[in-house]
């Protein structure tokens, strides 16, 4: 055998029909095998963005357009109780947390539009309701927070003409409007009567009236939203699947200094573009915010149903009074302190800051100001979006967001003139989701475990097939070489006797593909 030449080799497979078949399977099955461990991935991205794209009709669409999830919102509301002392003695304002009140929702995207171009508009309706059993206590709970109308107007006539100021506080005389206001949850959030904005609905010229006379944290926010949004359905570019690309007939933000902060190219962090790794950067809009949110990968995590994902949250410096924030303060310095988002530009003028709850990430000084409110903990307070990465779908969501108003003290409106300075923290809430429902859990995991097995299966299946059969046609081809090679060394006599079938069933096939 140690003899055998490559040319007998050659010469036995050239007179070999079977053996010549064999081993081109075989190679075909090995390079089929090496293209399924090469391209499987590329072929389960190119299907899941297939599958993807929100097309009228198809089932991703319909789960997007009615998802299939229980959100819910809870509302942690900061009652005064030392309401007269802090007005009168100068002391800190002293809290008391209340909640959850807690809120169930319903998300529908009504009056769609195919735009025909790889885009929708639609307008988001949201629907809350109460959950009793849920909650802290019933959402009619009286509870003190400061006068947010009435606030906002003396911390905005601060740099009016004194005589306005004056007349400001004749009218509050008159209306009995006091700092602290003492309304139910319910009112505080969707809405009460206020004096001031009826008035200022009066009286002020149409075209810088506020839109309500009601006012409430949530006001409006039940029911169909009046804001025709435009998103990308990751039919042209799946990079933009689910982003925004106007909200309100506006591509970009009217209020900030440079382009990139005006920037409104992020989802509403329900869906994002699928493949999403650990070094990518998400990015969420919202209205109320004013302004994108970035989200940075922290963890590995999984789901209660067993499904892998990434939690993403926003980086530490996301509102620090720093350099790549200093476009958000087109009016300072001076500018909010750090931890502090100031909307006022998106609230109609009224100082209303944003943070995260308890002051989480924000300048120590803010939680010092008041008492009653306990130290920040990440895995309570922070904001965070669970993502299935291959698909880019949320699994689980806290946004929290803490309401504050940044009272500025004037002392020509007798009211307010013992009013200090002071970043006073409203309420904050987090809305989300816990799990999605078990048919898109069921088809997530199995969008994630069935691809690595089916490639390890095909790749491996194929390349050991191709590798037996090799093995299988060479030690034929061996043994048959050697045979000859035997045969014409030895002669006849001394030949091992060949296995008996071998000939004819060679001779068989030979006939047989003759034919
Ligand atoms: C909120 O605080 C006030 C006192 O300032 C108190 O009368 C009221 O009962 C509190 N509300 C709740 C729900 O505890
Ligand atoms: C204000 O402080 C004074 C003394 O510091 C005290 O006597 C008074 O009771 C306080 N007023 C209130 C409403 O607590
Ligand atoms: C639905 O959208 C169309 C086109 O954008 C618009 O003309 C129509 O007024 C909308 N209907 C409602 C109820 O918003
Ligand atoms: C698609 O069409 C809509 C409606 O005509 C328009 O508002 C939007 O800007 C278009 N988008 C792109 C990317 O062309
Ligand atoms: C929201 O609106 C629905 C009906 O439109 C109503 O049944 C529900 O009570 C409202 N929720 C709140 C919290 O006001
Ligand atoms: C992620 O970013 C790090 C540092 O920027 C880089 O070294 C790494 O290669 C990136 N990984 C991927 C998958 O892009
Ligand atoms: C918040 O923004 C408004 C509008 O730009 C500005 O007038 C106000 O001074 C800002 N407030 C703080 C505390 O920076």
């Amino acid at each position: 055998m140690v003899h055998l030449s490559f040319s007998r080799v050659m010469e036995t497979l050239r007179s070999n029909r079977k053996l010549r078949f064999v081993l081109a399977t075989a190679v075909i099955l090995l390079l089929l095998g090496i293209i399924c461990a090469i391209f499987f991935g590329t072929w389960v991205r190119l299907f899941i963005d297939h599958e993807l794209v929100l097309r009228p009709g198809s089932m991703t669409f319909e789960w997007w357009a009615r998802p299939p999830v229980r959100p819910f919102v809870r509302v942690y509301v900061y009652n005064v109780t030392n309401a007269d002392e802090f007005l009168n003695n100068g002391s800190k304002p002293i809290l008391d947390e209340l909640g959850p009140y807690v809120y169930s929702e319903e998300w529908e995207k009504v009056n769609i539009t195919d735009n025909e171009n790889g885009t929708l508009s639609f307008h988001y309706r949201r629907t809350y309701t109460f959950q009793p059993e849920l909650s802290a206590g019933p959402d009619d709970d009286a509870v003190v927070v400061p006068n947010i109308p009435m606030l906002s107007a003396t911390s905005q006539s601060k740099h009016a003409a004194r005589f306005l100021r004056l007349a400001m506080a004749s009218i509050m005389d008159i209306l009995k409007i006091k700092p602290f206001v003492e309304v139910s949850v319910g009112q505080l959030l969707w809405g009460y009567e206020d004096p001031l904005l009826k008035l200022a609905k009066d009286v002020v010229p149409k075209e810088q009236k506020l839109p309500y006379e009601e006012f409430g944290l949530f006001y409006g926010k039940n029911g169909t939203s009046p804001d025709v949004v435009t998103m990308f359905t990751g039919a042209a570019d799946m990079a933009k699947y689910g982003i925004f690309e106007r909200y309100n007939m506006r591509d970009k933000l009217p209020h900030w200094s440079t382009e990139q902060c005006n920037s409104i190219a992020g989802s509403d962090g329900s869906i994002f573009p699928p493949h999403i790794t650990r070094n990518d950067t998400l990015a969420v809009y919202d209205k109320d915010l004013c302004r994108l949110l970035p989200l940075k990968y922290l963890r590995d995590v999984e789901s209660a149903a067993g499904v892998e994902g990434y939690r993403f949250t926003p980086p530490e410096d996301v509102f620090a009074a720093d350099e790549h924030n200093k476009c958000f303060c087109p009016a300072g310095p001076p500018c909010a302190p750090s931890g502090l988002f100031n909307v006022s530009l998106c609230q109609y003028d009224s100082p209303i800051m944003l943070s995260f709850p308890h002051f989480y990430l924000a300048d120590p000084s803010l939680l010092e100001a008041v008492e009653g409110i306990s130290p920040p903990v990440a895995e309570d307070h922070r904001l965070f979006i669970d993502v299935q990465p291959e698909m880019g779908i949320a699994m689980r969501a806290r946004a929290r967001i803490q309401i504050n108003l940044a009272v500025s003290q004037v002392v020509d409106i007798k009211q307010v003139a013992n009013f200090p300075d002071i970043v006073f923290p409203i309420l904050w809430f987090e809305e989300g989701i816990d799990e999605l429902p078990d048919q898109v859990t069921s088809l997530l995991r199995l969008a994630t475990k069935a691809p690595p097995i089916a490639r390890a299966a095909l790749a491996w299946g194929l390349s050991a097939l191709g590798a037996l059969l090799i093995l299988l046609a060479v030690t034929c081809l061996i043994r048959s070489s050697h045979r000859q090679s035997t045969l014409r060394l030895e002669g006849h006599a001394v030949a091992k006797p060949p296995p008996a079938k071998t000939p004819s069933k060679e001779n068989g096939y030979e006939l047989n593909s003759r034919r």
